[in-house]
């Protein structure tokens, strides 16, 4: 999976290593941490792991909480399967990666910190490692970071499971060495984390915007793409288009522009829909890539969300309501079970998804995945059940003649679907 290049005029601030290594952080120990998480919220810099929560009220709520010890945490565990862009990021940048966590660090008031990351990400261990090995040796991390007198150690900290681990209520406990399922917020990780800590958790894509912010100022971030959510983000294109790898793309930008700089169709064949968000994305038909920004608000109006920053281009040789039921199906496999209507919920759903491509479904099923998806999202105790119906409702939503192929019978109340 390469990076692939983005054209002239956007903004590449994630994937380049900082042009003056370490000065962000000295500049951040000079303003202190309440001034350092003022600028990013001034920069509206947005977390990157799919939440959209923002980065400085989240490390100033962390910095607040009375407690004795505090932390700092880099999410690189990167839990969606075949998506590689954070992977990608730590080998390209581990130095920016690593910079920004530091920042966090020292911005609300801890002494370690640690990257939770995937075991199999080889190179980008090494990187890191050897990142924050070398700044031991300069005296830039360590016993004093850059002479201070502030101490700070950060760990790399490989970890092995389910994609549930990528949730950061989970990803605290793996570090800790628990069972991995998540917990109910609030109390969110700010005030509770890491060993019952308040803990300053961040994806590493935000990370590696921080070094960038504290150089050139929150209104040159602001500048960058939708100013409502400004920056830019990493997106990872793959499917039918002709050129797949990671872009690093200003938020705002049209989907249909996303797939244009990825080549366009992979066989000259028309794209009819992308899959946005990863495994419980949301499916946009190809009439609304002109006109839906890649941006939290945008994907929301569609029912789609960022999520891992996968966009799969889907041609006509997909179905649409098989590529659903297998999703939802790996949602229900994945889910950890600590909840019933979860548990239980998720595999119902992808039951009916599975009506639907063998052909049995009837117009009852339809009203059925309405309500049970409906159920499962207010229910939920973490995001991954709440964004598991994402696929069939956004499937359903744009492609219902696919689901109902024998011309909408729907109407009639008859059972519509093939006959097997
Ligand atoms: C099922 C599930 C999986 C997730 N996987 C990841 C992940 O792989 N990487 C990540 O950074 N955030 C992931 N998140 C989001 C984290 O819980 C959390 O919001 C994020 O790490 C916070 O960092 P940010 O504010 O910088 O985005 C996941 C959330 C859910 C519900
Ligand atoms: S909602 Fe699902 S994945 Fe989340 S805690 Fe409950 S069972 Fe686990």
């Amino acid at each position: 999976m390469k990076l692939l290049s983005a054209p002239k005029g956007w903004s590449q601030i994630l994937m380049t290593p900082p042009t003056t290594p370490w000065s962000a952080l000295r500049a951040a120990l000079a303003a202190g941490g309440a001034s350092t998480a003022q600028t990013l919220i001034e920069a509206g810099l947005r977390g990157r792991g799919g939440g959209g929560f923002l980065t400085g009220e989240k490390w100033r709520t962390t910095a607040s909480s009375e407690a004795d010890r505090r932390y700092a945490v880099a999410n690189a565990y990167e839990s969606d399967p075949a998506v590689f862009a954070n992977r990608l990021l730590l080998e390209k940048n581990a130095l920016g990666v690593v910079e920004g966590l530091a920042i966090a660090a020292l911005s609300v008031g801890a002494r370690e910190a640690l990257i939770g990351i995937r075991a199999e990400y080889s190179d980008a261990i090494r990187a890191l490692e050897a990142v924050i090995a070398s700044a031991e040796r300069d005296g830039i991390l360590g016993a004093s970071v850059l002479g201070s007198g502030r101490e700070l150690l950060i760990r790399v900290v490989p970890l092995q499971g389910s994609s549930m681990i990528g949730e950061e209520t989970v990803l605290l406990k793996a570090l800790a060495g628990k069972r991995g399922q998540p917990e109910q917020t609030p109390p969110y990780p700010s005030t509770v984390g890491y060993l019952g800590k308040p803990t300053a958790v961040n994806n590493v894509a935000t990370l590696a915007a921080v070094p960038w912010i504290l150089a050139h100022g929150a209104a040159a971030f602001k500048q960058i793409g939708d100013p409502t959510e400004p920056g830019t983000v990493l997106v990872q294109v793959g499917g039918a288009v002709a050129n797949a790898g990671v872009l690093e793309v200003p938020t705002g930008t049209p989907l249909a522009e996303i797939v244009a700089v990825a080549g366009g169709s992979a066989k000259g064949t028309a794209i009819k829909a992308l899959l946005v968000g990863g495994s419980s994305g949301g499916f946009i038909p190809a009439q609304l890539l002109a006109s839906t920004p890649y941006s939290g608000a945008g994907l929301a109006a569609v029912g789609a969300h960022i999520g891992s920053g996968a966009l799969l281009a889907l041609d006509g040789s997909v179905s649409i309501p098989e590529l659903a039921a297998m999703l939802t199906r790996w949602c229900a496999d994945e889910a950890c079970g600590k909840t019933i209507p979860c548990r239980i919920g998720t595999r119902r759903l992808a039951e009916i998804g599975q009506r639907f491509v063998d052909g049995l479904a009837g117009p009852a099923d339809g009203e059925r995945l309405q309500a049970l998806a409906a159920d499962v999202a207010d229910s939920a105790l973490c995001a991954h059940e709440r964004l598991t119906p994402s696929p069939l409702l956004t499937g359903m939503r744009y492609f219902k003649q696919e689901f109902y192929p024998t011309s909408v019978a729907q109407s009639s109340g008859a059972v519509a679907g093939r006959s097997k």
